[in-house]
């Protein structure tokens, strides 16, 4: 017989295992008969021998149902799904067909609007009201039949637990009201933080951890996770017709359902296509995942006249976007040396599409994050990216391992100059101290001529590394020194992109001077940290002069900061370097802001795409501001024309499609300087 404490531990063990595969990471690995056998086998067990039960046991769950898992709810009225229409032209396909249905229905007369909203990326849920009080909350299921969530669902402070009759309408006797749990993006990095510092698997995504949390058997766990709801529907509501999906949401909101703000109405498939194209470029500043936006035919008495296919209605489709986390496999990881010499380690990654871009790469940013997310080589990994920030390795699927995986070791040596590598007791980083590594020198006029710092167009990774390789530059400072000469004597550079490259270079002169600060690459000073540098020391004399405590009244500036450019300053070549910048005609001190004068682009957004005949994109857009209007990057409805050059692809494509105006070089030219 067996010792009953083993199977005891057994049986946890087990139960553990797989009610953490089923609610956390919604990938059952028991059949439910097996997982009930199981849990009455322990329940027998315990009830034999109380001082062998854990404190942890699957049984002594609070909430939890005679099984651990939630009784079945049966929908008064099926939760459908949507078709998916990928792009305009499906849009399109699914709108024809609808139109098709609406004719043979005979109400081709009626005016069509249609309701443009986020599809979250969350849980469907419906919420039963009888006679204005909460009774009861059920999770989608196959649709027919959901898992009874009530006690989870009323940790959601947000939902009314009471109707008030609105505008006349009584009341409905029985109504189920449609939405979408999903849980924050903040709270599930957090969550996913916390789950990978306790050694537990990392949620895929947003929708496998709402799922997750609100599944939980113990409601507590369930209010530690602060789960969010957006309403869009209704289900069961009995005699109360509402006349549209506009007058719907409209209900839900007074009755103090959460309804998204930016759902929009609108008249015509042209602007409803512009609507999605609005929701997949504010994605990225949404703090919840969505995979596309939902369109819906507005009008109710279309909508039940043309009825549903199977589970999918005619009368709405799931415009969707690319998604944003992917799995892929670690195939290797290796370091690179940043510009202050800290060991940088990254992710190679079998390539693999996320949020409609190829992932080979992801940086691990120092050791102590690959030993937090507990990755090994060769591990199947979960890669997340978000808009335009960069893609993550979340972390691994420990569950994938063959036990071929093996653990990541820093190198001891600097792989760019063989020096020893030095790990500061206060850092978490490994450095390479030899100041003229040349993997740091590369790194610092990389970050120089950056983005965020000097912002020179063209002078990007590749052309650093070769002009860094043939001898040409060998600090910042050697920029503004390049000649026409030098560069066309180089492989792979022609007349034009001399020209561009120069006249970028040229440009960046006038940057600001906290462009200049933040292109130091001072260690802590980023952008913001280097506008406040730059108020309290606003030119290079007052820079080189500056004490502990003038830097310490700038915002945002400590002691740690403080002493980070107090040594930058100390050292005779950076103080050399700042000299030959001043020289080289930077702007080394902050010019009053004049008020922008006014000009033909006052009050104009303004695209410049392509490339341009007669001047760089970075002129144009300065010759945009010159001419007091706005330059921005992307093509939204708001913008007010686009320049296109030769060679623009999708920013031509979006114009065109979101009815944006565009303009040649010529017209702009003559726009900008008249006549
Ligand atoms: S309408 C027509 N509206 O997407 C009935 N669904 O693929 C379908 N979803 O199960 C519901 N946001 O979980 C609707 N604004 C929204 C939605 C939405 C997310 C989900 C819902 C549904 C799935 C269909």
């Amino acid at each position: 017989m067996t010792d009953p404490g083993q199977r005891i531990a057994e049986l946890v063990e087990a139960l553990t295992g797989a009610s953490r595969a089923y609610y956390l990471l919604d990938q059952p690995t028991v059949d439910d008969r097996v997982y009930d056998e199981w849990m009455r086998e322990l329940e027998a067990l315990e009830a034999g021998h109380p001082d062998l039960v854990a404190p942890d046991s699957p049984t002594s769950r609070v909430g939890a149902a005679p099984a651990g898992r939630f009784p079945e709810v049966r929908h008064r009225e099926t939760m459908l799904s949507l078709a998916n229409a990928r792009g305009a032209e499906e849009l399109g396909d699914w709108y024809r067909r609808a139109s098709n249905a609406i004719a043979a229905a005979g109400l081709g007369e009626r005016p069509i609007r249609f309701v443009v909203e986020p599809k979250i990326d969350g849980l469907a849920i419906s919420l039963t009201y009888e006679d204005g009080r909460f009774v009861r909350g059920a999770t989608r299921g196959d649709g027919v039949v959901g898992e009874d969530v009530t006690q989870n669902i009323l940790t959601i402070a947000s939902l009314p637990r009471e109707l008030r009759p609105v505008d006349h309408h009584p009341i409905p006797a029985v109504v189920e009201v449609r939405g979408e749990i999903y849980l924050p993006l903040g709270a599930f990095a957090e969550l996913n933080a916390g789950r990978i510092a306790a050694g537990l698997p990392a949620f895929a995504n947003p929708r496998n951890s709402a799922a997750g949390s609100l599944r939980q058997l113990d409601p507590a766990e369930t209010a530690k996770r602060p789960l969010a709801i957006w309403c869009y529907a209704l289900g069961y509501r009995g005699e109360f017709e509402p006349e549209t999906q506009w007058e719907t949401l409209e209900w839900l909101r007074a009755n103090g359902f959460p309804v998204n703000p930016d759902i929009e109405r609108v008249d015509s498939l042209e602007e409803a296509a512009a609507a999605c194209l609005r929701w997949e470029s504010r994605r990225a500043d949404l703090n919840m995942d969505i995979d596309g936006a939902v369109v819906k035919l507005d009008d109710m008495r279309i909508q039940q006249a043309i009825g549903a296919v199977g589970r999918t209605p005619r009368w709405a489709v799931a415009y969707k976007f690319a998604p944003t986390t992917a799995t892929t496999r670690l195939l290797d990881i290796r370091v690179n040396v940043g510009r202050t010499g800290a060991l940088i380690p990254f992710a190679i990654l079998e390539p693999v599409q996320v949020g409609g871009v190829t992932v080979r790469m992801s940086t691990l940013h120092n050791q102590d994050d690959v030993a937090r997310k507990g990755l090994l080589i060769g591990d199947m990994v979960i890669v997340q990216r978000a808009g335009d920030v960069i893609p993550q390795v979340v972390g691994p699927l420990p569950q994938e391992r063959t036990g071929a995986e093996r653990p990541f070791v820093m190198p001891t040596d600097c792989p760019a100059c063989q020096t020893p590598l030095v790990r500061p007791s206060d850092e978490v980083v490994w450095r390479c101290p030899n100041r003229s590594c040349p993997a740091q020198i590369v790194q610092s006029i990389i970050h120089f001529a950056s983005r965020g710092a000097m912002d020179i167009e063209g002078l990007g990774e590749k052309t650093v590394v070769k002009l860094f390789e043939a001898g040409l530059i060998r600090s910042v400072a050697d920029i503004y020194a390049l000649t026409p000469e030098q560069l066309l004597a180089l492989d792979g550079f022609k007349d034009l992109s001399v020209r561009n490259l120069l006249a970028a270079i040229g440009a960046s002169r006038r940057s600001p001077w906290r462009r200049v600060i933040v292109g130091l690459g001072i260690r802590h000073v980023g952008g913001v940290t280097a506008e406040a540098v730059a108020s309290v020391v606003p030119s290079l004399e007052e820079l080189r002069s500056a004490s502990a405590e003038d830097l310490a009244a700038a915002e945002g500036v400590g002691p740690v900061v403080a002493e980070a450019i107090l040594e930058f300053l100390s050292s005779e070549d950076n103080q050399r370097l700042l000299t030959r910048l001043a020289e080289r005609g930077l702007t080394m001190s902050e010019e009053r802001a004049a008020p922008r004068a006014a000009g033909p682009l006052t009050g104009r957004s303004v695209v410049i795409t392509g490339t341009l005949a007669t001047m760089s994109r970075e002129e144009a857009k300065r010759a945009v501001v010159d001419a007091g209007g706005r330059a921005t990057d992307s093509v939204s409805a708001k913008t007010s024309f686009l320049v296109a050059g030769t060679g623009g692809g999708s920013k031509l494509a979006k114009a065109e499609k979101l009815g944006v105006r565009v303009i040649d070089e010529d017209e702009f030219r003559r726009m900008v300087v008249g006549g």
